[in-house]
């Protein structure tokens, strides 16, 4: 099975979130299952560089003003091809927003030739090269199952939705120089609600729609977490699954990793110790091994619940606890963690930033990791967290509540639990789940239990992978 997948960040070439590394990892997991992925990106200056400019393979006189290439490369033991056109990616920095922030004027059109190049090259605009189905990922690359629908030859398509609240929406000024049939612009097509709407078009013709877990499946077919596209998720009920994002294990590896003061395991978990005294002492916080270490890595927004998380705060600093928090985000969210770093000396520490080291050595250091979002399609930090042997504590939402067990009192009795959650997302809820912690952290026989059941959790590609290759066969088959 030969698949083009279409995105607009990939591991290690360009990431701002999640997308990126579930992109660049799908293949070499897939790979093993006998599948062959190629990857279609815009060629934005660090991906050209990285493939060294490429080969060429077809060259494009006007996309969307001005010239493009068509360039393949291998990065990272991926098969990329790059969509080199200087006018719509040559510029450095975040692939959406300008120096001053804003989101770039033209990336309706940028985005829209991601999704046209996908369809030329899936349906046989290089010679030389088969697609058997396009696999598209989140707006950005929303158009490609709309450009296929058209194109002269039949090739199916996958969509998956990352994170419905980003929507690529347009004016519908954009439409007519998308060069799609007139008949597109349709509710049954990529008109969403007065705008072009790109993710509504990936929503509306791919064959298959998945998202990033079963829960987040269920949860957008419902009128308050659909962010209006619920109805349209919900007709299409029988196209769309939840499968859940793993993680490499090998690029995340504690009993590897060189970004780590010491390296353990499920197996000689001991060191781990040496990372939390080693992440408190970076961090300006009390070397202290009895104090209960709470991490926060992300994205400092309203979706992450870090507001909540500073709300709690005067619970956990009550029960002996510190805060280690990375990210970067909402100016408001990040002065107030600064305000709260500054207010509680040796007990809150905090670094405003994107860190790969450093957040390898929270996951690595901190005895729990807080995930309080308020919706989250999947998430990869509680996935890191266990494997790096920190209970998460997660909002029961989403993804969260797919790859955590409870340690309830159940779960307790029988030896199991990964982690804790807790429901509805309030401050309140996230202040009560604290206290638990707290109490599961006195038990110090049961908190090294839970560690270990986490150390031990199988957070690969492994089985979604095999779900991914069944869900591209079905809609081949189906296709027919
Ligand atoms: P998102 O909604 O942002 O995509 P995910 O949990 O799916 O959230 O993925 C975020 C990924 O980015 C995780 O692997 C996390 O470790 C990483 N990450 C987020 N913020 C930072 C940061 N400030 N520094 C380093 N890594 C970060
Ligand atoms: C999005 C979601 C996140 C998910 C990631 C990768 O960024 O917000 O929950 O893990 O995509 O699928």
């Amino acid at each position: 099975l030969r698949v083009l997948s279409v995105a607009s960040e990939c591991v290690p070439l360009v990431k701002t979130g999640g997308l990126a590394d579930v992109v660049g990892a799908l293949p070499s997991a897939l790979g093993a299952l006998g599948v062959r992925v190629t990857t279609l990106l815009p060629g934005y200056p660090a991906v050209m560089a990285a493939m060294g400019g490429g080969r060429a393979l077809r060259r494009i006189d006007d996309l969307f003003g001005g010239p493009a290439r068509l360039q393949r490369g291998e990065v990272a033991g991926m098969d990329i091809i790059a969509i080199d056109a200087p006018h719509l990616f040559g510029r450095t920095g975040n692939p959406y927003l300008s120096p001053q922030g804003g989101e770039w004027a033209d990336n309706g059109v940028r985005f829209a030739a991601l999704g046209a190049m996908a369809s030329l090259v899936a349906t046989g605009g290089i010679r030389s090269l088969n697609f058997d189905v396009v696999h598209a990922h989140d707006w950005q690359a929303g158009l490609a199952p709309a450009y296929l629908r058209y194109a002269p030859k039949r090739v199916p398509s996958v969509f998956t939705v990352h994170n419905l609240a980003f929507q690529g929406k347009f004016p519908l000024a954009l439409f007519p120089l998308l060069g799609l049939p007139a008949q597109a612009l349709a509710v049954e097509g990529v008109e969403y609600f007065g705008t072009t709407g790109f993710l509504k078009a990936g929503l509306w013709y791919a064959d298959r729609i998945t998202t990033v877990s079963p829960t987040y499946a269920a949860e957008i077919r419902t009128p308050e977490m659909g962010m209006g596209l619920d109805g349209l998720l919900r007709g299409r009920a029988g196209a769309v699954s939840g499968i859940l994002n793993g993680i490499d294990q090998a690029a995340w590896d504690p009993s590897k990793d060189k970004l780590l003061p010491a390296n353990f395991s499920a197996t000689q978990p001991k060191p781990r110790a040496i990372n939390k005294a080693a992440l408190q002492r970076r961090l300006g916080l009390d070397e202290d091994p009895d104090a209960l270490l709470f991490g926060f890595v992300g994205r400092l927004t309203w979706q992450k619940g870090v507001d909540l998380i500073l709300g709690a705060l005067g619970t956990m600093l009550g029960q002996g606890a510190q805060l280690a928090v990375l990210g970067t985000g909402d100016p408001e969210l990040e002065a107030a963690c600064r305000a709260a770093a500054w207010a509680n000396p040796g007990r809150v520490g905090h670094e405003i930033g994107y860190d790969e080291a450093l957040a390898r050595q929270i996951y690595a250091g901190s005895d729990v990791i807080l995930v309080p979002s308020r919706f989250e399609p999947c998430g990869l930090a509680q996935l890191c967290a266990l494997r790096y042997g920190a209970l998460p504590l997660v909002a029961h939402v989403g993804g969260l509540s797919d790859s955590v067990i409870d340690a309830n009192e159940m779960a307790l009795a029988e030896g199991q639990g990964t982690g804790l959650h807790f429901s509805p997302v309030t401050r309140e809820m996230l202040e009560a789940a604290v206290l638990r912690t707290a109490g599961l952290w006195r038990d110090k026989r049961v908190f090294a239990k839970l560690q270990a059941n986490a150390l031990r959790c199988d957070v690969s590609w492994t089985r979604s992978a095999a779900r991914y290759a069944a869900l591209y066969k079905d809609a081949v088959a189906h296709a027919r």
